[in-house]
């Protein structure tokens, strides 16, 4: 066989136990022919998965040269800026799509859109994994009522993720033992922990894989963004903050370094008042509408202010699954929204 035929039919050996190709996942690092023989290069870091790639590469190479040597180049497991943001590496291949919550500001409702979008994905029949991202602060596993879970891992060494409302989750806070331990860790000890909940968490296949951003735009959301595909970011304000400083930064550092933006939700929009079901727009009406627009961006939805999805937040039982149907139906809306701002995309 010819060696540019060669080189492609390496590319296109598939990753054991997914759907994607090793060229798609940009694994073959070198693929070098000197005199007689072949040297091929692979950025794997699972060591089954490993052995079965290189086994089908000696099956279909063995005949053409005298020697064929394929080695597992480890090196970008530890090279944490080894990506761009132009051209991300791929540290969830399991995931068909990355989608990353964020916002310039804290406490705006990153963590509960998350949490409540993630699983409305899952209602509507998808493979879906949260991670959580906000090391300092990690509140999904108390909104997914998985705040008593302790971290184990399985045959293979793998993490096994939380599971709650059909989804998986993974979060800081299940290494702690008691939620309100505080973490002092460096910036780059968060990062090395969040790379090795994407590589190291048996998610199995995922359609959506979420990530609960800390708020800020920091290095965690830059490596996330140079470590991952990272399909759309969801940007979450409330209705003060949304024409903000904070905000707008978010949006432009995502736009600058090349993620798509899926859009903006808009939290504690309004007010219905629980007694007379009047709606309050205690904030103005369209300030989400309206930063959309001038940012060129989807406006994916609103979510009013409400004491029952507060209250059902804090006792782990998610609106989205356990509240109202108006609240079920705002979430699955900017669900609907987003799936057709990524189709789009
Ligand atoms: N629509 C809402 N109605 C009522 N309360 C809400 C709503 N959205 C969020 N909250 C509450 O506001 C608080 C902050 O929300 P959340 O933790 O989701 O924000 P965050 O942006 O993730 O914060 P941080 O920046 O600290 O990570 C929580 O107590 C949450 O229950
Ligand atoms: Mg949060």
């Amino acid at each position: 066989m010819p060696k540019v035929d060669l080189r492609a039919a390496i590319g296109a050996i598939k990753y054991p136990k997914l759907e994607k190709s090793l060229d798609e996942l940009k694994i073959v690092e070198k693929f070098i022919v000197e005199n007689n023989t072949l040297k091929v290069e692979l950025t794997m870091q699972n060591p089954e998965a490993f052995a079965q790639v290189e086994k089908e590469i000696h099956r279909l190479c063995d005949k053409e040269f005298k020697e064929v040597i394929v080695s597992q180049d480890l090196s970008k497991k530890k090279d944490m800026n080894h990506g761009h943001t132009h051209n991300p590496n791929n540290r969830a291949p399991y995931a068909k799509k990355v989608i990353a919550v964020t916002s310039g500001k804290g406490g705006v409702g990153k963590s509960t859109t998350a949490v409540n979008l993630a699983i409305s994905f899952a209602q509507k029949g998808f493979k879906v994994g949260l991670l959580d991202a906000d090391v300092y602060g990690p509140d999904v596993p108390r909104m997914l009522g998985l705040d008593m879970e302790k971290m184990k891992w399985n045959d293979q060494d793998k993490i096994i993720p939380g599971e709650n409302f059909g989804i998986k989750a993974i979060s800081v806070g299940m290494t702690t033992p008691r939620r309100d331990t505080p973490l002092v860790w460096r910036s780059s000890v968060a990062v090395s922990a969040l790379i090795q909940f994407l590589e190291d968490v048996a998610w199995g296949e995922l359609d959506f894989l979420f990530i609960d951003m800390p708020p800020g735009t920091g290095d965690v959301q830059l490596t996330m963004a140079q470590e991952l595909p990272i399909a759309a970011a969801v940007i979450v304000a409330t209705p003060q903050v949304v024409a903000n400083d904070d905000v707008s930064r978010a949006i432009m550092m995502f736009k600058d370094i090349n993620v798509p933006i899926g859009g903006l939700v808009e939290n504690m929009s309004y007010f219905i008042a629980p007694d007379t079901g009047n709606r309050y727009d205690i904030f103005g009406t369209d300030g989400g509408k309206n930063t959309a627009v001038k940012y060129d961006i989807p406006f994916l939805g609103s979510i009013p202010i409400d004491m029952e999805i507060r209250h059902l937040s804090d006792i782990g039982e998610p609106p989205v699954a356990r509240g109202s149907d108006e609240h079920k139906k705002a979430y699955a809306t900017i669900r609907d929204g987003l799936l057709d701002a990524m189709a789009q995309g």
